[in-house]
C-alpha cells in the first residue's frame, strides 16, 4: 500500500444542478454522428499517404474497385473540381488551408490520398488497403530542431497587431541592471487532443440541400466552408452538431475531409458516413505544436521582479502560419514594468497545428512559471509569497484596469486549503515515513476572458416546456446545464423542462465555441431573452405582475396565450453591430482580452504535492488544490468538473503526453491510445477545487468570465516545481521522465 493517508476525490460531494444531459449519456441514449446506422448508409474510409512530402505519381485503385460492395474510390484524378475552404486564421473556415485531393500534392505524412466508399465498413477498409499509390518524395522537415527548420519572426510574417511582439519599458536595460537574474530554456513536445469521440461525418443530400452531421465546435464554419467548396448557397447547407464527445480545439473548424464525404454522397445519391480511425486523427486533425522557450527574469534584492523577456519558437505547417500567443498571458501574470515577448514560427511538414486546450498558454505558463520558481529559489523567497509580492495592479501592457483580478485570493485560499505553511523550503527536506520524497509546488495560470456575439430565443409553452435556441456547442463541458440553470432561474421553471438547441445552424447562428468564451457568450443573451419574456408576461398579466415568486408558466396560463417568446442579441463590450455579420457568416468574431475600458482574464492557482519513489524515481501526484477566479460560477457542478478535467490534463502534460516524431519518416509514431500515454484513474489522486465566485459585471451582466482553459494552465509547472522541491533537480523538458531523476 503506497500511502494510506491519500484520499481520492471519488466521494467528494457534488453541489449544483445536475447535468441536464447526464441521464441520456449514461443510458447510451445520446446520439453521436458515428452512431448513425440507418439502412442504405454507405461507409467511407480514408487512404493515408505513406510519405511526408512530395507528389502522387500514380494511383492504382483497380484491386480496390474489385472488392465486393465497393461503390467508389475517390482520388485527385476523379473527384472533380472543388474549392478550398480557407484557413480559420486567414479569413477562411478550415483548421488548415490545405485540402487533400485537390491536387497530387502530398503536404504531410498521413494526409488523405484517396477515399473508398462501400456498402459496408469492412469492404471499405479492405479496399482502402488495396489502393496502390506511387509517390515522388522530396526532402521534408519533421521537427522544429531539424537543421533546415528556420524560425520566422511572427511579427514580420503575420503583420496584424494581435500577433505582434509585446513590449513595455526597457526589458534589456532592466535585466542588465537587475541584482538577480534567471536565464533558462524550456521545451515542450507536440501533443494530440484525443477526445473520446473520434471525428465522424455523415453527409446526406435531399432536394439539393446538404445535411452534415459531424461533431464540431463551429457548425457555422462547416456550413459556410462547405458552401464555398461546393459552390452552393449557404442556405443549402445545414450542419448539426448537438453533442460532442470532447472537442478541445480539435473540432474547432472545417475539417479537410468533410467535403469529400459530401461529394461522395452527392454522386452516389446515398447518405455516406466516414469515421476516422484513431491513428488518422493524429494526422488529419489539428494538434498542439511543439514549442521551445527562453525566459529571462530580473529581480531586485527585495524580491521585486523588474524585467522579463519571454521568447517562444512554435511549430507550424509549411502551408499555414498558426500563430503563437503565449506572451499574451506571460506579460500579465505579474506586474512587471519591463517586459518583452517575442514569438517565432517554425515551418515543418505536418498538417497545420492548432488550438489544443490552452493552446499557447499552457506551454507559455510552463516555461514562465518554472522560471518564476527558479527566481524564487535564487532569491530565497517562498514561492507563494514571491508571487503575491509581484501581483499586478493594472495591465502592464496597456495600463488599463483588469475588469476583475483575484489571483491573490486564489493563492491565499489555495495555500490555506493545501496547508502550504507546513512546507519547508529546502529541496529534498520533506519525506514520508516510507522514504518517498515529497515535493510541494505552486504555479498560477491566467487565460483571456473572451466573448463572442450570440442570438438567443426563449420560448415558453403552456405544457411547461421551454425551448431555447442559441449559438453554442456542447462538448461535455456543461454549457447545456449552464443555460438550463440560467433560464430556469429567470422563469421559475425546473431545469429539466428546458430543451436547448445547440450546434444547429437552423436554430441560431453558431459561432465557434472555443477560447473559453462559450458560457460568457451564450448566457447573456439567454438571460436577457428570459427576462424579456418574463417582463412581457408580467405586463400582460396586470394585477399579478407585482407578485414575487410567480412563475412564467403561471403567468402564461393566466394570459390564455398558447406560448410566449422573446429574443436577445448580445455582443462583447466595444463590438460594433456589424459583428453579427461575421457571426452569421461563420467567421470568428470573439473579442478579448483587451476591451475599450479594461482587460479581462480568468485566474487560477494550483498547489501540487508530488511523491517520488526513492529508487525508481516514479513520480506520483497524490494531491492537487486549485482555486479559480472565473467570475460568477454559472453552474457549480460542471464548473468543478471542468477544473478537475483541466488538472488531469496538466498531469498528462507534465508526466505523460507526447506525440513522438521519427525524423526519418515524419508523421506521428505513437498514433493510438496504447502508445500515446495519458493519465488513467490510478494516476489521479485527490483534486480539491474551490472558486472565488465574485461576479465580473464589467464584462457582462452575469459576471461570467471563462473556465475551460484556465483550468489546466499552471498545473504542469506546479508539478515540475514540486518535483524540484522534492529532489533539487530542475527539469525543463516535458513530459518529465523517471530517468531524468536517476543518477
Ligand atoms: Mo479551445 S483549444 O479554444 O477549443
Amino acid at each position: 500500500m503506497a500511502n494510506p493517508t491519500i484520499k481520492t476525490n471519488r466521494y467528494a460531494p457534488r453541489t449544483g444542478t445536475e447535468r441536464v444531459d447526464a441521464r441520456d449519456k449514461v443510458r447510451g441514449a445520446t446520439r453521436y454522428a458515428a452512431d448513425d446506422a440507418r439502412p442504405g448508409l454507405l461507409h467511407a474510409v480514408l487512404v493515408p499517404s505513406r510519405i511526408a512530402r512530395g507528389t502522387v505519381t500514380r494511383i492504382d485503385s483497380s484491386a480496390a474497385q474489385r472488392v465486393r460492395g465497393v461503390r467508389s474510390v475517390l482520388t485527385h484524378e476523379n473527384v472533380g473540381t472543388f474549392g478550398a475552404g480557407g484557413f480559420l486564421m486567414g479569413g477562411g473556415f478550415g483548421f488548415q488551408s490545405f485540402y487533400p485531393l485537390r491536387s497530387a500534392q502530398i503536404a504531410y505524412r498521413g494526409q488523405s490520398v484517396a477515399m473508398v466508399v462501400a456498402d459496408t465498413l469492412e469492404a471499405a477498409r479492405e479496399a482502402a488497403a488495396l489502393v496502390v499509390v506511387t509517390y515522388d518524395s522530396i526532402p521534408f522537415v519533421a521537427t522544429v530542431d531539424a537543421p533546415d527548420a528556420e524560425p520566422l519572426a511572427q511579427t514580420a510574417v503575420l503583420p496584424q497587431p494581435m500577433f505582434a511582439d509585446r513590449r513595455v519599458g526597457d526589458p534589456e536595460g532592466a535585466l542588465a541592471g537587475a541584482a538577480v537574474t534567471v536565464d533558462q530554456r524550456y521545451t515542450l513536445p507536440p501533443q494530440h487532443q484525443n477526445p473520446m469521440e473520434i471525428i465522424a461525418t455523415v453527409a446526406e443530400w435531399n432536394d439539393g440541400v446538404l445535411t452534415i452531421r459531424e461533431p464540431t465546435q463551429n457548425a457555422e464554419a462547416v456550413r459556410h466552408g462547405l458552401a464555398r467548396q461546393l459552390g452552393i448557397e449557404p442556405a443549402k447547407v445545414r450542419v448539426l452538431s448537438p453533442t460532442l464527445g470532447g472537442g478541445f480545439g480539435q473540432k474547432n473548424s472545417l475539417q479537410s475531409h468533410t467535403v469529400l464525404v459530401a461529394i461522395a454522397a452527392r454522386s452516389l445519391q446515398r447518405p455516406v458516413k466516414l469515421v476516422m480511425t484513431r491513428a488518422q486523427l493524429f494526422h488529419n486533425a489539428s494538434f498542439r505544436p511543439a514549442s521551445r522557450h527562453r525566459v529571462r527574469l530580473g529581480a531586485d534584492r527585495d524580491g521585486r521582479l523588474v524585467a522579463a523577456v519571454h521568447e517562444i519558437d512554435q511549430q507550424t505547417s509549411r502551408h499555414d502560419l498558426f500563430p503563437s500567443f503565449g506572451t499574451e498571458i506571460t506579460s500579465r501574470l505579474y506586474g512587471i514594468g519591463n517586459y518583452q515577448g517575442r514569438e517565432r514560427l517554425v515551418r515543418t511538414d505536418v498538417q497545420t497545428p492548432g488550438y489544443m486546450r490552452a493552446p499557447s498558454e499552457h506551454p507559455a505558463a510552463f516555461a514562465f512559471e518554472s522560471a518564476i520558481d527558479e527566481m524564487a529559489y535564487a532569491l530565497g523567497r517562498d514561492p507563494v509569497a514571491f508571487r503575491l509580492a509581484n501581483d499586478a495592479a493594472a495591465d502592464p501592457l496597456t495600463g488599463k484596469p483588469f475588469s476583475s483580478r483575484h489571483v491573490a485570493e486564489c493563492l491565499i485560499k489555495g495555500s490555506e486549503t493545501f496547508g502550504w505553511a507546513r512546507r519547508t523550503m529546502t529541496p529534498g527536506s520533506m519525506r514520508t515515513p516510507d522514504g518517498s520524497l515529497v515535493g510541494w509546488g505552486v504555479a498560477i495560470g491566467i487565460y483571456k476572458a473572451a466573448m463572442a456575439p450570440a442570438i438567443a430565443t426563449v420560448r415558453l409553452n403552456t405544457d411547461g416546456t421551454v425551448g431555447v435556441a442559441v449559438g453554442g456547442h456542447e462538448m461535455g463541458q456543461g454549457i447545456r446545464t449552464a443555460i438550463a440553470v440560467t433560464v430556469a432561474r429567470a422563469l421559475g421553471a425546473p431545469a429539466a423542462a428546458v430543451e436547448i438547441a445547440l450546434g444547429d445552424t437552423r436554430a441560431a447562428p453558431q459561432h465557434l465555441t472555443a477560447g473559453s468564451w462559450g458560457t460568457a457568450t451564450a448566457l447573456p443573451p439567454v438571460l436577457e431573452a428570459s427576462q424579456r419574456l418574463m417582463e412581457d408576461l408580467r405586463r400582460h398579466a396586470g394585477s399579478t405582475a407585482g407578485e414575487s415568486g410567480v412563475t412564467a408558466l403561471a403567468l402564461l396560463r393566466a394570459s390564455g396565450r398558447p406560448f410566449a417568446e422573446a429574443e436577445s442579441r448580445r455582443r462583447a463590450p466595444g463590438q460594433p453591430e456589424q459583428v453579427f455579420g461575421r457571426l452569421t457568416g461563420g467567421l470568428p468574431a470573439a473579442a478579448g482580452p483587451v476591451y475599450p475600458d479594461f482587460v479581462s482574464f480568468s485566474f487560477i492557482a494550483h498547489f501540487v504535492e508530488v511523491r517520488i519513489e526513492p529508487t525508481t524515481r516514479r513520480i506520483r501526484v497524490p494531491r492537487v488544490v486549485s482555486v479559480v477566479d472565473c467570475g460568477t460560477v454559472a453552474s457549480p457542478r460542471t464548473a468543478r468538473s471542468q477544473v478537475e478535467g483541466g488538472v488531469v490534463w496538466g498531469v498528462g502534460a507534465a508526466l505523460r503526453e507526447v506525440s513522438e516524431v521519427d525524423p526519418r519518416y515524419g508523421g506521428f509514431l505513437n498514433a493510438d491510445l496504447a502508445e500515446y500515454v495519458m493519465p488513467v484513474a490510478a494516476d489521479i489522486g485527490r483534486i480539491e477545487v474551490d472558486f472565488v465566485d465574485k461576479p465580473d459585471t464589467r464584462l457582462n451582466a452575469l459576471g461570467v468570465k471563462g473556465l475551460g482553459e484556465v483550468a489546466m494552465i499552471g498545473v504542469a509547472p506546479a508539478i515540475v516545481n514540486a518535483v524540484f522541491h522534492a529532489t533539487g533537480t530542475r527539469l525543463r523538458r516535458l513530459p518529465l521522465k523517471m530517468e531524468d531523476l536517476i543518477g
